[in-house]
């Protein structure tokens, strides 16, 4: 296959090692990363890799993918596909994917990781939403010292991803891990009491959710009918990238939705692989088109505010962020943005990506 000749644009070649058959619709794939890209693909449990799948109509497309293995591990990265019902890059991958072939990636990113793996957790997982949940979960239970309970909701036995990986965790740590399975084909899809009346004994505890819309959003109405603090909670939403995230697009002038562009621009400092950086950033630019447009190697996928690869700490002044899919409030609590989506309101700005 002739590819495209691309530019520069972030992503690195890794080649796959591995194809794993987990279910008859999910496989696996494992990453080599060569030695002088390890530091690079460093993650922490939970991010996501982005895929640079080849398309026939528009050159290629990205796909983000939860990284399933923990960074404890040594060895490949590893990433699970299920296949999505008319999802090109899903059954792409599942249909083409094999070992040997090399796949242009982006570096982990992503915020839907734990601060602490000493403390407990409860992880709520729908279908192959248990893959960041299951890079969680051996992170805890490997370097950590909290305690984890599992609910795992699938169509039924055949579809559970990691069923013999899970088995073989909870009977090595029976005081540390509780999986409670749940299956659509015996019991039918979970409704809100019902999820309520499982995740009650663990209610309070800060807690991670994967998987599809109607699993995510009746997991979270539980916990809210439960008086459970938002804050608590960090939910995953699974996108689609609708424009290529390895295509050098012109920059866009921000629509800054009302806020004035004002004579002088905003001073900013920003922190981004341990240099310090100073800027006169324009009040209509957002945040990582101007750090493009300064070289330097900001992170990104989709730039539409719906994967939070971009994400970055504003550590002094305030921000405005234009849209937001990603983020939730536990997220902009710690003063965590999207850079793609950021325009500035005051007159100092001091962002940090470490
Ligand atoms: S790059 Fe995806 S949210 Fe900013």
């Amino acid at each position: 296959m002739t590819e495209p000749e691309l530019p520069d644009t972030g992503f690195h070649r890794l080649r796959i090692t591995r194809v794993v058959a987990e279910t008859p619709d999910a496989c696996s794939l494992e990453l080599a990363v060569p030695d002088d890209l390890v530091e690079k693909f460093h993650h922490r449990p939970g991010q996501f890799l982005t895929l640079r799948i080849p398309s026939e109509r528009t050159g290629s497309v990205g796909r983000c993918y939860s990284l399933c293995s923990a960074p404890h591990e040594a060895g490949p990265l590893k990433v699970a596909v299920k296949r999505v019902r008319d999802g090109y890059g899903s059954n792409w991958l599942c249909d083409n994917a094999a070992e040997g072939m090399v796949l242009e990636v982006l570096p982990p990113a992503g915020v839907f990781t734990p601060k602490s793996l000493d403390t407990d957790l409860l992880l709520l997982a729908g279908g192959s939403g248990i893959t960041p949940i299951m890079s969680i979960l051996k992170s805890v239970l490997a370097t950590g010292t909290g305690s984890i309970t599992l609910l795992y909701a699938n169509r039924d036995e055949h579809s559970v991803i990691f069923a013999d990986e899970l088995a073989k965790l909870a009977k090595e740590h029976p005081d540390r891990l509780t999986v409670v399975h749940w299956l659509e084909s015996v019991q039918g899809l979970p409704s809100v009491p019902q999820l309520a009346a499982l995740t009650a004994p663990w209610a309070g505890r800060e807690t991670f959710i994967c998987g599809p819309g109607e699993f995510m959003d009746a997991a979270s109405d539980a916990l809210s009918t439960l008086g459970v603090d938002r804050k608590q909670v960090h939910i995953e939403r699974f996108i689609s990238l609708s424009r290529n995230p390895f295509e050098v697009e012109d920059t866009v002038d921000a629509a800054t939705d009302g806020t004035p562009e004002a004579d002088s621009p905003t001073r900013l400092d920003v922190e981004l692989d341990g240099e310090r950086h100073s800027f006169a950033w324009p009040r209509n630019r957002k945040l990582l088109d101007f750090l493009l447009e300064q070289g330097l190697d900001a992170p990104y996928s989709c730039r539409e505010g719906a994967c939070s690869a971009c994400a970055c700490y504003v550590t002094a002044g305030e921000v405005k962020m234009l849209h937001n899919e990603v983020l939730e409030p536990v997220d902009l609590d710690e003063g965590i943005v999207l850079a793609c989506q950021s325009v500035p309101v005051t007159d100092d700005v001091s962002v940090s990506y470490e």
